[in-house]
C-alpha cells in the first residue's frame, strides 16, 4: 500500500501516519521530520532548509525530490510506505510519480485530511512534540513526554504569524494536488476536524477497502 497523505499543516497528517504505521507495518517518510532532524544536526542541507522553513516558506522543489528519491529506494518501502508531507507542488507530484513508475510502483491512494483553518491555528499554535520518541502532543500534556519522560518542545515554525503564512502557502501550491489526485481517480478525503480517534476510524475503514 503507497499512500499519500495530503492536508493543511497541522490537519493532523503526521498523528493519524502514526496510527497508520501501527496498524499496517510501513514506514512513514515525512519530509519535515526529515528536514527537520538534518536542521537540528546542523548539517548543509539543514542550514538551507532552515530559512525556508522558518519562515514557513516550502523548500525548493528539487532538495525535497532528490530526499524523497534516496529514501524510496530503502528496503524498508517494499511493502508499502506512508508519504506525509510530500508531494506539496504539482512538479513534486509529477516527480514522484516518474520516480516511482521507474522502480514499477505507483501511489496506490491519496488521502486528505481537511481541516477548518481556524481549528488549525488553535492546534498548531499549541502542538508540542517529543525530542526523543518524536510523540506528537499538545500543551495541555506539560513539559515532559507521559510515555517516555523526554522534552516536550515548540517546533520553531508553530508560531502564529509563521503558521498563516503555511496556510496561504498550502492553499497557493499545495491545494492544487487535491483536483491532481481526484483526475488521477486515487482521493480519498477524510473529515479531520473530529477527534483523533474519530477520524482514525474513518481512515481504517477507508484503508481497508482500497
Ligand atoms: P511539515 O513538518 O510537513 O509540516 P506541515 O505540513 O506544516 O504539517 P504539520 O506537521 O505542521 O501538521 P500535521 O498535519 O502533521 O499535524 P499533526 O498530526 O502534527 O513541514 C514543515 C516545513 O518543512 C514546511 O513548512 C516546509 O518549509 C518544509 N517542507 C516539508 N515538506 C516539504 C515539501 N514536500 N516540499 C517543500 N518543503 C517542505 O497535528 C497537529 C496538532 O494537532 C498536534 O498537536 C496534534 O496532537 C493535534 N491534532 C491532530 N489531530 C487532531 C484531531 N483530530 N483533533 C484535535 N487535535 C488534533
Ligand atoms: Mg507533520
Amino acid at each position: 500500500m503507497n499512500l499519500v497523505l495530503l492536508g493543511a499543516p497541522g490537519a493532523g497528517k503526521g498523528t493519524q501516519a502514526k496510527h497508520i504505521v501501527e496498524e499496517f507495518g510501513i514506514p512513514q517518510i515525512s519530509t519535515g521530520d526529515i528536514l527537520r532532524c538534518a536542521v537540528s544536526r546542523g548539517t548543509p542541507l539543514g542550514l538551507e532548509a532552515k530559512k525556508y522553513m522558518d519562515a514557513g516558506d516550502l523548500v525548493p522543489d528539487e532538495v525535497v525530490i532528490g530526499l524523497v528519491k534516496d529514501r524510496l529506494g530503502a528496503g524498508d518501502t517494499e511493502g508499502g510506505f506512508i508519504l506525509d508531507g510530500f508531494p506539496r507542488t504539482i512538479v513534486q507530484a509529477e516527480e514522484l510519480d516518474a520516480a516511482l513508475a521507474e522502480m514499477g510502483k505507483k501511489i496506490d491512494s491519496a488521502l486528505s485530511v481537511d481541516v477548518d483553518p481556524q481549528v488549525i491555528i488553535d492546534r498548531l499554535t499549541a502542538r508540542r512534540t517529543c525530542r526523543d520518541c518524536g510523540r506528537i502532543s499538545n500543551i495541555s500534556e506539560g513539559e515532559v513526554c507521559s510515555v517516555c519522560g523526554g522534552e516536550l518542545y515548540q517546533r520553531d515554525d508553530d508560531n502564529e504569524a509563521t503558521v498563516r503564512n503555511r496556510l496561504n502557502v498550502y492553499d497557493a501550491q499545495t491545494a492544487p494536488l487535491i483536483d491532481y489526485y481526484e483526475d488521477a481517480g486515487i482521493l480519498h478525503r477524510v473529515n479531520g476536524d473530529r477527534d483523533i480517534i474519530a477520524v482514525w476510524q474513518d481512515v481504517l475503514d477507508l484503508l481497508k477497502n482500497l
